[in-house]
């Protein structure tokens, strides 16, 4: 299927590894145009050569920062079609241990990060009336996991911002769509395997035989999606494809959310 996306201008937050980065792949191989980010100038270059493509470049900036955001906005060209609002940080600890500054970062980076960036590009698409606005939010926005509580507060968040924003398109041919995943085998999620191995004094085998059976047994693949699963349905739901899916939230959850809608 030609998903019509070439040419298309893609930017996507948190991109060097993961989601986003099988994301970026993707999208290049369909012939769009793509910026990815991380935090470091090494992460960039380093996912840029792996990727290998005339059409991708990379803008290093740390969404924790106000002031990295507001120039990471700066230096980001005015027509961009496609923003995926990808970026987002999930560390488990227990509730008595949080910090006023973990739920501040989680909010900073889970939710501002796409707030700012649409505030910025929204009006853009509006004027050019075509474009597409992804939010990935995560299965932990219902499922809400005692140890995830800011995390899965953070995701809530999101879903609830990216239903609001599809109403201000109203009329137009720019869509705001939610991409809801669940458990992906990401360099994130290995982290996350290794701390909670770590806590609980067990081996990462051992922890995610049981995250299967005890923690996330709702899951009806009973597996770790692969990123490329849960990527493939970012680039569907940016295409001009999906022109009559707007205000949504898609599941890719393995079917681990139970709900019918
Ligand atoms: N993996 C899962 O099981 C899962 C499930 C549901 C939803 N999700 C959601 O899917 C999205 C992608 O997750 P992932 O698992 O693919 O992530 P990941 O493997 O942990 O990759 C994180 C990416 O984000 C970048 N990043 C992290 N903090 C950043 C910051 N403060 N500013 C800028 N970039 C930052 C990293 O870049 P550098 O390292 O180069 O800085 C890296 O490119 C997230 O929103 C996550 O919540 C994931």
């Amino acid at each position: 299927m030609d998903l019509n996306l070439k040419n298309k201008k893609v930017f996507i937050s948190g991109s060097t590894k993961g989601i986003g980065f099988e994301t970026a792949k993707l999208f290049l191989k369909e012939g769009a145009s793509v910026i990815i980010n991380g935090r470091t100038d090494k992460s960039v270059n380093e996912a840029i050569s792996e990727l290998n493509n005339p059409n991708v470049k990379g803008i290093t900036a740390d969404f924790s920062d106000e002031s990295n955001i507001n120039s990471l906005i700066k230096k980001l060209p005015n027509d961009i079609d496609i923003l995926v609002n990808n970026v987002g940080i999930f560390r488990g600890k227990d509730f008595k241990d949080e910090t006023p500054d973990d739920w501040s970062d989680h909010i900073q980076v889970n939710l501002m990060s796409g707030v700012k960036l649409s505030k910025h590009f929204l009006p853009k698409m509006i004027n050019r009336n075509w474009g597409r606005i992804l939010f990935i939010s995560s299965e932990c926005s219902t499922l809400v996991p005692g140890d995830l509580l800011r995390y899965s507060v953070s995701k809530a968040s999101v879903s609830v911002f990216s239903s609001g924003l599809a109403k201000l398109t109203k009329g137009s041919n720019v869509t705001v769509n939610t991409i809801i995943p669940g458990s992906t085998l990401t360099e994130g999620s290995k982290k996350f395997l290794e701390e909670t191995a770590k806590r609980e004094n067990k081996t990462k085998d051992q922890v995610e035989r049981e995250f299967f059976k005890d923690i996330r047994d709702s899951s009806l693949i009973s597996r770790f999606l692969s990123v490329k699963e849960v990527a493939n349905t970012i680039l569907y739901f940016s295409s001009p494809l999906s022109s009559g899916t707007n205000g949504a939230s898609i599941r890719v959850d393995g079917g681990s959310m139970g709900s019918i809608i």
